[in-house]
């Protein structure tokens, strides 16, 4: 993993040069509510750049460095990884795109309060928030199903059961803290792929990128 500038080389803001103009849009909801699907239609429509710190994560344990063996074993129990990996992963990863797109659609992050109020200190504020709203039930379903053949380490029973957990005790919050500076855009996303997509193109396309 690279590294982000220190405080020294930040503008007065103290956020990383590089990176105060970017937009921003965080892809919020639980674990199978369909969040990278539906980030693969906004990139094939719009163009966006997508980011998903779980893919990052995923990346970095297949290097098969040692952070990465440690990063899997959190993984594996369903558990956040730790805020300093996910958001140095983020940044690094939104610097090698920034000449290139017209906005980051950051999915799986923010997890918890703090990653959201520290990505936006130290990087940029967000323009929005994208939850997809969906029953432990269906997300257990489709998590399970994708479990088959996945070979995902948390697509199974035990580990689905400790996402959701997470979820609802840690990234609830975010939605919470976004939704009183009304940020957030909340998507029913039980249906069709296409029938949700036709709300998430509504979202982005009412705003100017
Ligand atoms: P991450 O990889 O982010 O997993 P997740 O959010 O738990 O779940 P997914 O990303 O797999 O679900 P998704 O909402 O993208 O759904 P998808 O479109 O894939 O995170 C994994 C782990 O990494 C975490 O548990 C944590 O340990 C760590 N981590 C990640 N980010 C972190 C962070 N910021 N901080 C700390 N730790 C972090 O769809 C799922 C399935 O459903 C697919 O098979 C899909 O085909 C299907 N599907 C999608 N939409 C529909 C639909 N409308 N109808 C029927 N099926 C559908």
């Amino acid at each position: 993993m690279g590294n982000c500038p220190p405080a020294s080389s930040s503008d007065k803001s103290g956020r990383d040069p590089v990176l105060k103009d970017a937009k921003v849009l965080f892809i919020v909801g639980g674990p199978g509510s369909g969040k990278g699907t539906q980030c693969a239609k906004i990139v094939e429509k719009f163009g966006f750049c997508h980011l998903s710190s779980g893919d990052l994560l995923r990346e970095e344990v297949a290097s098969g460095s040692e952070r990465g063996a440690k990063l899997k074993d959190v993984m594996a129990r369903g558990e956040l990884v730790s805020m300093d990996d996910v958001l140095q992963l983020m940044c690094d990863a939104m610097k090698k795109k920034i000449s290139e797109t017209k906005c980051f659609l950051i999915d799986g992050y923010p997890r918890e309060l703090e990653q959201g109020t520290r990505f936006e200190k130290e990087i940029v504020p967000c323009v929005g928030v994208l939850y997809f709203d969906v029953s432990d039930e269906t997300m257990t379903s489709r998590l399970l199903k994708r479990g088959e053949t996945s070979g995902r380490v948390d697509d199974n029973e035990e580990t689905i059961k400790k996402r959701l957990q997470t979820f609802h005790n840690q990234t609830k919050p975010v939605i919470d803290y976004y939704s009183q500076q009304d940020k957030v855009c909340k998507i029913p996303a039980e249906g069709s792929e296409k029938d949700i997509f036709a709300e998430v193109e509504k979202y982005v396309s009412s705003h100017k990128w």
